[in-house]
């Protein structure tokens, strides 16, 4: 053979092999001839990723891709089976997206176990006719025309996958037939929310459907493996939120997750697992994402913390607040970094919070209120703590005294009780409370203080009981001996 057509025939097989076709196009009769037809399926395919990675036709649908003629190409006993029906259609992706060996025929990389985490997801379900999946495939990717995920024109493309699915979620009564108490309102909210809306504007970076529950692997939200779980949501906003190059384009802080993590919700819900603490979510809303706003922050506070809430709103600092335009609970809490509140965040020490706006010359009555109520709680706590060792003296030395160590919880009932009353910033109804809790402690610090008294009073009873008893039992024996003594003396001088 001459050289030339060694090159050729090279030439040719190190074409075939970088399109990955080898000699497949040529050979795919099934492509030709419905092309031929022009017919939709053909016509999308053009475009489709399967196209250009040497997918044929029959890699679907069987049969047999190399037969010009149409029964003997779609022959039933040469493995065709027509169009697809169902659970089927998954099947027949997953011959390749579960299979990495066959993805690995094609020269592909992508993840594979779409179908198996679709199966376990909450779509894997089975639909109302009871005969198949309630999403396959396709439901999201379409058959024909496929691109891929990153591309615009993907219907799971960030901009275009909200309308994917909310095809169904926003479909009442196709949603009430499988779950009469799944909400449908998502759509609506998110639509309100800064994602939503910059979502609908064009910007693919904010958070739609998929970033937040997943693709495949979508859970109920009260499963605990889901992504929107309670513990499992900070991190799921985090992925973009504590991303500082992802948000830098945005202008915004990076930090809420580190701060939250650290807060004593954070700690409460990710260490103590205490679904009761506050996740991102249930200040910001689920799909209603944005910050809330000055008037609704401390109705979000106050949905868990209702009583600091209900004094907020009738305390001085309400309407001087609403002027300021200040965030009722946030100005003095914060927002991600809420710590554990302690008696130092109270009067006007430099620590205090109160010393942020009250002064001895800029607004002195709040100023002296907040030494007062400091000073009130301080000796409401060193009373208490008084009054808890002597009972536990008392306790140790064996005296029955468990009414006042009840009465005991009363005054820590008072303290804590305080400790929201400072909510009022009224140093009356803040009094009235403190007082309560003086009293009791003053009783149960007596009532141990008595039992003390009484153990030395019965020791000292005790010892002096002994003493005579002993003195007594000494003068008896020397009595008896000195009868004994004159009865011997009387007989030997008879
Ligand atoms: C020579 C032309 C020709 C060839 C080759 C051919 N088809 Fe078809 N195909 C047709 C025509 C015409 C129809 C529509 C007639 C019908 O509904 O049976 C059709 C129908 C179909 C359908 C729809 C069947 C249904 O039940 O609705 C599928 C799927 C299909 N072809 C796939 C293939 C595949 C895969 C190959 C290659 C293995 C192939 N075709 C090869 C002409 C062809
Ligand atoms: C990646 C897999 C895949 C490939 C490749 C594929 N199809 Fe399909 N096709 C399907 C599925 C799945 C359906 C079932 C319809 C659905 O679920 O939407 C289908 C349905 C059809 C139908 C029924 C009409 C319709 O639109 O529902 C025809 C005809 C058809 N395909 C022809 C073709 C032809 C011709 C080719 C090649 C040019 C092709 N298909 C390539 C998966 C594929
Ligand atoms: C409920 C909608 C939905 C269904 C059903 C669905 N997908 Fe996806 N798929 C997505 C979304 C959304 C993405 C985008 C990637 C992401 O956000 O994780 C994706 C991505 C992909 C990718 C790109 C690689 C990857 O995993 O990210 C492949 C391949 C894929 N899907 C195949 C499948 C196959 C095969 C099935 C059926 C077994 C399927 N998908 C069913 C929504 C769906
Ligand atoms: C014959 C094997 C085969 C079958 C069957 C098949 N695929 Fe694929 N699919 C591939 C290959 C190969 C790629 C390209 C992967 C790559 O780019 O690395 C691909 C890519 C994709 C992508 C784009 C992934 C990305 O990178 O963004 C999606 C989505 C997809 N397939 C969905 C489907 C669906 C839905 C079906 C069933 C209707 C299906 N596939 C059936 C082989 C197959
Ligand atoms: C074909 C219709 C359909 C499509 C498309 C669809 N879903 Fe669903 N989805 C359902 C149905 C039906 C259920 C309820 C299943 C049940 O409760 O048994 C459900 C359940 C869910 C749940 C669980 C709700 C809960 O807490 O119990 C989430 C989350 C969810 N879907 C998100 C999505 C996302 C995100 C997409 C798009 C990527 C999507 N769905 C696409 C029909 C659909
Ligand atoms: C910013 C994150 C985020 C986005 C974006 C998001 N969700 Fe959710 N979704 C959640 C959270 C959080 C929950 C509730 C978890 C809980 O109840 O504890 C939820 C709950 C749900 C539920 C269960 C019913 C309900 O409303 O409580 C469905 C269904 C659902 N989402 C679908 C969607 C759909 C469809 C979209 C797109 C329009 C979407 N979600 C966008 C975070 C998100
Ligand atoms: C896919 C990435 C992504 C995910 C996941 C995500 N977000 Fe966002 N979020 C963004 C982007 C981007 C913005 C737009 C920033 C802007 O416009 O200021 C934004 C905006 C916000 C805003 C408004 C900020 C402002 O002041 O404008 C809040 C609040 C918010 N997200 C909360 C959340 C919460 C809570 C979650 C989890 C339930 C979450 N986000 C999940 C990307 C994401
Ligand atoms: C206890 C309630 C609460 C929790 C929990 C919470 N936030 Fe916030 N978030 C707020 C408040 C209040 C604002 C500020 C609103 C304002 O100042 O206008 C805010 C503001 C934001 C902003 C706007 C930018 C900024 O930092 O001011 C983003 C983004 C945000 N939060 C995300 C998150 C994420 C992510 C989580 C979970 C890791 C989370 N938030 C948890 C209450 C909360
Ligand atoms: C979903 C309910 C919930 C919401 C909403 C919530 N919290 Fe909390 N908060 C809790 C729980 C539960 C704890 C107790 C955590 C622990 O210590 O175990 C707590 C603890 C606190 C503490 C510490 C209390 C102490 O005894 O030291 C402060 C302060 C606080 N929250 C303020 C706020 C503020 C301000 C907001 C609004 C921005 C808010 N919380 C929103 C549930 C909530
Ligand atoms: C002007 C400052 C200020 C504002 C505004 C404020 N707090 Fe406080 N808060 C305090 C101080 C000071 C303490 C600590 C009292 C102590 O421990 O002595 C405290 C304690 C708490 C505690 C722990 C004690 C308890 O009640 O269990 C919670 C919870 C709390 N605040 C929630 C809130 C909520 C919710 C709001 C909004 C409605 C709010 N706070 C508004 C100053 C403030
Ligand atoms: C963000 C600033 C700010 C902080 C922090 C603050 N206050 Fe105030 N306070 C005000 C303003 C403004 C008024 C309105 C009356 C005024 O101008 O004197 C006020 C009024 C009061 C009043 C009513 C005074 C009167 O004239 O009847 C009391 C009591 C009070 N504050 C106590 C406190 C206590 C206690 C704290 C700390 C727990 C505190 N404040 C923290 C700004 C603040």
């Amino acid at each position: 053979m001459k050289g030339r057509t060694w090159q050729a025939i090279v030439a040719l097989v190190v074409i075939c092999s970088l399109t990955s076709t080898p000699f497949g196009v040529a050979a795919d009769q099934c492509r030709t001839c419905h092309e031929a037809l022009g017919d939709k399926p053909s016509t999308l395919f053009k475009r489709d990723i399967h196209s250009q990675k040497g997918v044929s036709c029959a890699d679907c649908h069987g049969g047999v891709a190399s037969a010009e003629d149409m029964e003997r190409a779609m022959d039933k006993s040469k493995g065709f089976i027509g169009v697809p029906k169902g659970d089927a259609v998954s099947e027949v992706c997953a011959k390749c997206h579960g299979d990495a060996k066959r993805m690995a025929q094609f020269r592909s990389m992508i993840p594979i176990g779409q179908f198996k985490a679709l199966q376990a997801s909450v779509h894997g379900r089975l639909s109302t006719t009871g005969k198949e999946r309630i999403v396959q495939c396709t439901t999201c990717h379409n058959a024909h025309g496929i691109v891929q995920v990153a591309d615009p024109a993907s219907p799971v493309y960030p901009l275009n996958v909200v309308k994917t699915c909310t095809k169904c979620h926003a479909d009442a009564a196709f949603m009430q037939k499988y779950n009469p108490s799944l909400s449908v309102d998502q759509l609506e909210k998110y639509r309100t929310s800064v994602h939503g809306m910059r979502n609908a504007k064009g910007d693919p970076k904010t958070a739609e459907c998929a970033s937040c529950h997943g693709s495949h692997e979508i859970l109920p939200s009260a499963d605990v493996r889901s992504r929107v779980y309670p513990t499992n949501l900070p991190g799921t906003c985090a992925h973009c939120h504590a991303d500082a190059s992802y948000m830098k384009t945005y202008g915004i802080p990076t930090d809420q997750f580190e701060k939250f993590s650290k807060s004593v919700h954070g700690v409460a819900l990710l260490e103590k697992h205490d679904l009761g603490a506050p996740a991102c979510n249930k200040c910001h809303g689920n799909h209603g994402a944005t910050p809330p706003g000055v008037e609704s922050i401390s109705k979000v506070c106050g949905s868990c913390h209702a009583l600091n809430a209900d004094l907020f709103s009738s305390s001085p600092h309400k309407k001087a607040f609403d002027e300021r335009k200040l965030p009722e609970c946030e100005t003095c809490h914060g927002k991600h970094e809420i710590i554990a509140a302690t008696d130092k965040l109270l009067g006007n020490s430099q620590e205090a919070v109160c010393s942020r706006c009250h002064s001895e010359r800029e607004r002195a009555k709040g100023y002296q209120v907040a030494g007062t109520m400091r000073s009130l709680i301080d000796s409401l706590e060193l009373l208490e703590r008084k009054a808890q060792l002597l009972v536990s003296d008392a306790e140790q030395k064996g005296m029955e005294i468990s009414e006042a160590r009840f009465k005991l919880r009363d005054v820590r009932q008072a303290r804590l009780e305080a400790r929201t009353k400072v909510h009022s910033f009224n140093e009356g109804q803040f009094r009235e409370v403190v007082a309560k809790g003086f009293a009791t402690a003053l009783v149960v610090g007596e009532e141990g203080q008595q039992a003390i008294d009484e153990y030395y009073f019965r020791r000292l009873g005790l010892g002096v009981a002994t003493l005579i008893i002993t003195i007594v039992a000494i003068s008896l024996y020397m009595f008896i001996r000195r009868i004994e003594r004159s009865a011997v003396h009387k007989q030997t001088s008879i």
